[in-house]
């Protein structure tokens, strides 16, 4: 298929999914990809692999590169390890909520450091409110991760598409940002609670995590021009 001229306006709200553990094959997917996206998300299986080279790698393809490590420890540790990963160059790094205020703000500020000691751009942290794997929890658990992640100075949340009401009336802020993304038709995989890209944006979504929806697809291309397609239409 002839590369698409998308929208910076679509582009910019879609982040692709990179997990696989070889960056090779991984930069081939963000090659072919990156018509359709801005935004390369590294999740824990190619950092292990690859670690800060990954980084470099997708930066060079010109995506803005979501360091998805879900970071959970000490105040201390995630402050050293933010300071690590804020001298990287990469966009967003996640952190979980439920790790608290104290320790969401170490993140925040170790990234901050790093960043201006590389002369870069200070990262966004996301925090991560409530994992598929604990979604019988409480509402009142989503709304106090919500604050902390404001009280923090975090600039986003990673969420379901469920939850996006609570997002908005708590945290309006706060940027969104959705995965168990799925087409209408679309297998869920493991996604317990998917929604499909319009319903997404529509209910506020910022940034729409798209992973085996498009990189299980038959046709790729034709999948993330869809979803694209279903974007403009609903932004
Ligand atoms: O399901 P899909 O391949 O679109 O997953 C994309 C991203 O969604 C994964 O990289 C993972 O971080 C996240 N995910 C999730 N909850 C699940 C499964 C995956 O948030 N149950």
């Amino acid at each position: 298929m002839k590369s698409p001229d998308i929208s910076d306006d679509i582009r910019s709200r879609l982040a692709l999914a990179l997990d696989v553990d070889d960056l090779v094959e991984a930069g081939r997917l963000g090659r072919r990809m990156s018509p359709w996206f801005s935004v390369a998300k590294i999740g824990l299986e190619l950092f292990s692999a690859s670690g800060p080279e990954a980084v470099g790698a997708f930066v060079d393809q010109g995506y803005e590169v979501f360091l998805d490590l879900k970071l959970h420890d000490i105040p201390t540790t995630v402050g050293k390890a933010a300071r690590v990963l804020g001298s990287l160059g990469v966009s967003y790094v996640t952190v979980h909520a439920s790790g608290g205020v104290d320790m969401l703000s170490a993140a925040v500020h170790g990234l901050n450091e790093g960043a201006a000691a590389a002369g870069l751009p200070a990262p966004m942290v996301l925090a991560v409110t409530v994992l598929t794997s604990e979604s019988d929890a409480p509402s009142a658990v989503l709304e106090q991760r919500l604050t902390s992640a404001l009280e923090a100075d975090c600039g986003g949340v990673i969420c379901a598409a469920d939850d996006l009401f609570e997002v908005a009336r708590v945290a309006p802020e706060l940027l969104a940002v959705v995965p168990g993304i799925r087409p209408a038709g679309v297998a869920s995989h493991d996604q317990g609670r998917p929604a499909t890209p319009a319903t997404a944006i529509q209910q506020g979504a910022g940034i729409l995590v798209i992973g085996r929806a498009v990189t299980s697809a038959d046709d790729p291309e034709s999948a993330a021009d869809a979803i694209a397609t279903e974007v403009g239409e609903a932004i």
